[in-house]
């Protein structure tokens, strides 16, 4: 990263800092510090912008009306799937299907990939350090069809253990489903390199990308993945939209996963048949409004530059694991080697949520409990983390901020 950062113009923080309107508050009477980025991001202005005006000028239902507004928000719904298409750098806008977040992404590949490929004695391969969005819907596909769900390890680092994975990679796999990058050890897997490895054996690789594509640049193609997943509102745009990218000839092959309108070609009681991609697997009426907002976020960070935020991000990352290093008797989990910009640790003298009570108190927002990431606390032998989860709008002094207030916590439970 630092050999990017080197080429890249430094990144003007305090200025970036000024399109986001809710990081000037202050709560508890303190600056707010918010550091709760992997749970959702703050938004800029032009995404709370695009909002407004689309229902202050353009609201309509999509692909129903001849009528101006519909033609009008159905161009720009498109538009934002084009927009997309391009961000991820996917072959076709057929690929891009919007979604509700990445929990329903994921949903929709077990159920109309997975459920009827699997068969008893079949295989579906995940990691121990999988968000459980990543787990429980391949299990309940799983149970279903008398399939497997089996982990690939984590060494003590938070890094996977790749010759563990070779080993599971067997005849009965039929797909493999990984985080791009954890959202508690921070660990940007080696995604392209497992997605070689499955496709030797002829296995799809589904990425779930929603603490990934916030901090890395995305290229599908050059990830070689058949699936990438991810929600709007952990990348700077409204809640309630996400993208499932699928390579075509995959998606082509699925059968809808919700039935409605939007998604039918030609329906009579004596039997339906269904739209093209991507409309085969968009029922209803979308988030119009929020994939609207997407595309204004994703506009926002390639003004901004995902490389350069990328570089700043790193060396964020690199200050704040030096300062949190400071602080006695705190323990940090996930030291990979390559990692996104997250922090979980515990500490000797408080409990998480006792953490997190005290640093809410100074202004400053992280979150403190299992981080939806059941397995991996079991890993690590701990109940809950506290987690510290950074974005390119975050400061050195907001780390200084935090760092003090640890020591603080060590105060008050000494
Ligand atoms: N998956 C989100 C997180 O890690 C909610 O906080």
């Amino acid at each position: 990263m630092s050999a990017v950062s080197a080429h890249l113009a430094p990144l003007n923080v305090e200025r970036l800092r000024r399109d986001f309107p809710i990081l000037s508050q202050r709560v508890r009477h303190k600056p707010l510090v918010y550091l709760d980025n992997g749970a959702t991001t703050q938004k800029p202005q032009s995404v709370i912008d695009a909002l407004v005006n689309y229902y202050t000028t353009e609201n309509a239902n999509i692909h129903r009306g001849v009528h101006y507004l519909s033609q009008q928000a159905t161009f720009a719904y498109e538009r934002t799937r084009g927009r997309i298409r391009r961000f991820l750098n996917a072959a076709d806008n057929s690929e891009i299907v919007f979604v509700r977040g990445t929990t329903e992404g994921i949903n929709l590949v077990a159920q109309s990939y997975a459920r009827p490929h699997l068969r008893e004695g079949d295989e579906i391969i995940v990691s121990q350090m999988e968000h459980h969005s990543n787990i429980v819907p391949w299990q309940m596909v799983c149970a279903e069809r008398g399939a497997q769900l089996r982990v690939i390890p984590v060494d003590d680092t938070g890094e996977l253990i790749l010759e563990e994975y070779e080993k599971l990679l067997n005849p009965r796999t039929r797909l493999v489903a990984l985080a791009h990058a954890s959202n508690v050890l921070g660990t940007i897997n080696p995604v392209a390199h497992i997605a070689a490895l499955a496709h030797q054996q002829g296995v799809p690789v589904l990425v779930d990308g929603a603490q990934g594509i916030p901090h890395l640049p995305v290229d599908v193609r050059a990830l070689g993945c058949d699936f990438y997943v991810f929600s709007g509102h952990k990348l700077f745009g409204p809640t309630g939209v996400g993208v499932l990218y699928g390579r075509r000839e995959l998606l082509d092959s699925m059968p809808p996963y919700q039935g409605g309108g939007s998604m039918i070609q030609k329906v009579s009681f004596e039997g339906t048949t269904y739209a093209e991609l991507p409309n085969r697997f968009e029922a209803g009426t979308p988030h119009i409004a929020g994939a609207i907002g997407l595309e204004a976020a994703i506009d926002y960070l390639n003004e901004a530059g995902p490389e350069r935020l990328a570089a700043y991000e790193a060396e964020l990352l690199d200050y704040a694991t030096g300062a949190l290093s400071q602080v006695e008797g705190l323990r940090l989990f996930g030291t990979a080697r390559e990692k996104v910009a997250v922090l979980s640790f515990s500490m000797e003298a408080a409990h998480p949520h006792d953490i997190g009570t005290v640093l809410d108190s100074e202004g400053i927002a992280i979150r403190a409990g299992h981080h939806c990431a059941q397995p991996l606390m079991q890993c690590y032998g701990v109940p809950a983390m506290a987690r510290a989860s950074l974005a390119f709008y975050n400061t050195r002094e907001e780390i200084d901020a935090l760092a003090a207030a640890l020591c603080k916590v060590n105060e008050v439970f000494s």
